[in-house]
This record gives C-alpha cells, structure tokens and sequence, in this order.
C-alpha cells in the first residue's frame, strides 16, 4: 500500500509537470504574439508616433501646418521625405520611412483624417 502510494504520486508528478510544460508551450505559440509587429496599423503608428503634436490631425507646435490637408501628404514619396527631412521643430522619424509596409499604413491613416 505504501509503496502503491509513493508510485502513484510520482506518476502524479510525472502528468503535472507534463501539463505545466504543454501550457507553456500554448503560451509561447499563441499566434497573436507572432503576428504583433505585422498588425501594426497606421492609426497605431499614429497615436505612438505623431499624436502627441498632430491631436485630431491639427499640430499643437505650429497651428498654421497641421497634418490634414498638407501638401506633404501629396504622395507617399513625398510623405515619406518629408518624415525623413522634416522642417522645424518636427524630428525625422526614419523607423517608419524606411519600413515600406508601415509608411504605406501610417500615410493611408494621415489621408483618411479630417
Ligand atoms: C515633436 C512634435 C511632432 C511630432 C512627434 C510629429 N510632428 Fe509632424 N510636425 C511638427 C511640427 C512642429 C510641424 C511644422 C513644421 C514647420 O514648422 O515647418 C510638423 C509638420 C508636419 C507635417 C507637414 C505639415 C505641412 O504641411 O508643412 C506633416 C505631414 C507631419 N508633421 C506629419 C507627422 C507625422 C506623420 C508624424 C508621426 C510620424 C509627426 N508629424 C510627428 C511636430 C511634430
């Protein structure tokens, strides 16, 4: 009996740390946690990147050059010049010019404001 017992919660063990182990195996392949960096959207880089002087599309810095309606929204490669050399006090954002898929997202998010 003893014994029995002593077997038996070692194959207790055995299951419980199989368990634990498949958990964490759902865990780290949850398919969302792959797909993170491709669903950024242009609202996304928006809000992260711009938002904090472009609220509601405007520019809190320089009123007269908000971003809806401007002339550097002409084109996605005039776009994206001008977040690679931008003027005044705006600061070049590289990360986003340089990253096709995200420049393509962020300028269809700018044209869509109003
Ligand atoms: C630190 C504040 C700041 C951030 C962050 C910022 N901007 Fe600007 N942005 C400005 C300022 C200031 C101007 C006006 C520059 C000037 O005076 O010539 C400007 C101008 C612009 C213009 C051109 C307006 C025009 O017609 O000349 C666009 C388009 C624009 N920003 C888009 C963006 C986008 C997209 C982002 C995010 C990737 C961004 N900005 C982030 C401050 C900012």
């Amino acid at each position: 009996m003893k014994h029995n017992l002593r077997v038996n919660s070692a194959l207790m063990l055995k299951t419980l740390s199989m368990t634990v182990l498949i958990l964490l195996c759902l865990v780290v392949a949850r398919p969302g946690s792959q797909t993170a960096r491709a669903a950024a959207t242009g609202e996304s880089l928006f809000n992260a990147n711009c938002v904090v002087c472009h609220k509601a599309g405007g520019n809190i810095i320089n009123p007269k050059k908000p971003v809806i309606g401007s002339t550097m929204l002409a084109s996605k490669k005039t776009f994206k010049s001008y977040l690679l050399k931008p003027s005044g006090a705006m600061q070049p954002c590289p990360k986003i010019a340089n990253e096709d898929a995200d420049l393509a997202a962020l300028y269809d998010y700018c044209k869509s404001l109003k």
